[in-house]
């Protein structure tokens, strides 16, 4: 119901306090993310919604799961609200509409951005007031696709290389999501044997891709993975030496976990499923953390897990995340918590003497370590490009 009526959200409108800094946040040379708030995972699966949700001021949205076949997931009820905690627990298990209904989904949001760069010079006086009055529908963000293993599939890196060709060409950015609890024996795939031979597969699957499209006009688009939250700090550090020797592209940290912590009150707290939200909040910041001393800040990450105020998206900034994402903040404050968290942020900025998100922001907390400013260099490889 919520993707169905997100076309009714209230638009962003732009906040004086951020007009005032540069909030942009480039990766891997030439992406440019407008601002660093994102949508997560498992909010829009089918990729339906994707205008309105950037409409409301998200910097970038990722849609899936998305499973290379249609698939129900678990039956309902399958997501339960756990009020006190401000938290969710959900077992959907995947439920997809699969690769092909995706793509047609995706086809139409590419075609409506191309109408709409086409006709930027010539905006009939109409739309000029449409846009006058929503200025937030002019604002058109990055597109993530996150990507699941079906079910029952037994070959998980033919799934993920088949939807890599299917989907990749319509994707700023692609995720291999090997982190849900919801679909047995996904987890599995990061322990770092299965996990280096899955990740290099599907990197070879990018490169067949930039091969087919005609590589240097149209690269592959980056490869992330997703991990989750219930790794050790020891099998973090592992797989963060795994994921540097295949030089990925990013690392989003994290997806739910099974974990159930002692404070939980709420009455949902025993149902089975991953859990998410502000229980979430310190587990996600602490793994963001590690894992850019691990990495050395080499690998940009995004940074998800209890966001629901600038506070804790600018906590997730300092401690390495160049990105961040919500969904369970969502669910309790509504559409207008994007631009109240963009607005915080900026507002602690102000506080702090900060103009610049990406040198002055991102993985400060780091800064006794004589690797920090890894964007710098990343702003600098930009430039010698620009020229
Ligand atoms: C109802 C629900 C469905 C989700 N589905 C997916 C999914 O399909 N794929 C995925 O990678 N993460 C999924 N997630 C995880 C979120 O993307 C995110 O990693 C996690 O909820 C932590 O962020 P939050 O505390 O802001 O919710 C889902 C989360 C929720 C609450």
């Amino acid at each position: 119901m919520a993707l169905n009526l997100a076309i009714l959200a209230p638009t962003h409108r732009p906040s004086a306090k951020e007009q005032q800094l540069n909030v942009v946040v480039r990766l891997w040379k030439d992406t440019i993310f407008l601002n660093p708030v994102g949508l997560a995972a498992g909010y829009d699966k089918d990729a339906t919604a994707i205008t309105p949700l950037m409409g409301m001021g998200f910097g970038f949205v990722e849609v899936g799961s998305v499973c290379l076949k249609a698939q129900p997931g678990n039956p309902s009820p399958r997501m339960f609200r756990l009020s006190e905690d401000e938290a969710i627990i959900n077992r959907y298990g995947f439920n997809s509409k699969g690769a092909d209904v995706v793509e047609e989904s995706l086809k139409e949001y590419r075609r409506s951005l191309n109408l709409l760069e086409s006709k930027k010079d010539t905006t009939e006086w109409w739309e000029q007031i449409y846009n006058f009055l929503w200025p937030g529908q002019q604002q058109i963000g990055l597109l993530g696709i996150n990507l699941g293993k079906n079910k029952t599939s037994t070959t998980p890196l033919e799934d993920y290389q088949k939807l890599i060709h299917q989907l990749g060409p319509y994707a700023d950015y692609l995720v291999i999501n090997v982190s849900s609890p919801n679909t047995p024996g996904l987890r599995d795939l990061q322990n770092t044997t299965s996990l280096e031979g899955l990740l290099r597969g599907c990197q070879e699957a990018c490169q067949e891709l930039a091969e087919k499209q005609g590589g240097k006009q149209q690269p592959a688009p980056p490869l992330l993975v997703k991990l989750s939250p219930d790794l050790t700090d020891s099998e973090l550090k592992d797989i963060a030496g795994v994921l540097i020797k295949l030089d990925i592209d990013g690392i989003i940290l994290t997806n739910t976990t099974t974990a159930r912590p002692t404070s939980l009150i709420s009455l949902n707290k025993g149902e089975t499923g991953g859990l998410s939200g502000q229980p979430l909040k310190d587990r996600s910041t602490e793994c963001i953390r590690l894992l850019y001393r691990y990495t050395e800040g080499k690998i940009p990450i995004i940074g998800v897990g209890g966001i629901s105020s600038g506070k804790d998206a600018y906590e997730k900034l300092r401690a390495g995340a160049s990105l961040v994402q919500v969904y369970s903040g969502m669910i309790y404050n509504g559409p207008g918590m994007v631009s109240k968290i963009r607005d915080e942020v900026a507002e602690l900025m102000l506080q702090n003497g900060q103009r610049d998100l990406q040198k002055d922001v991102i993985g400060i907390d780091h800064d006794d370590l004589f690797w920090k400013k890894p964007q710098q260099q990343q702003q600098q490889q930009y430039n010698i490009t620009e020229r």
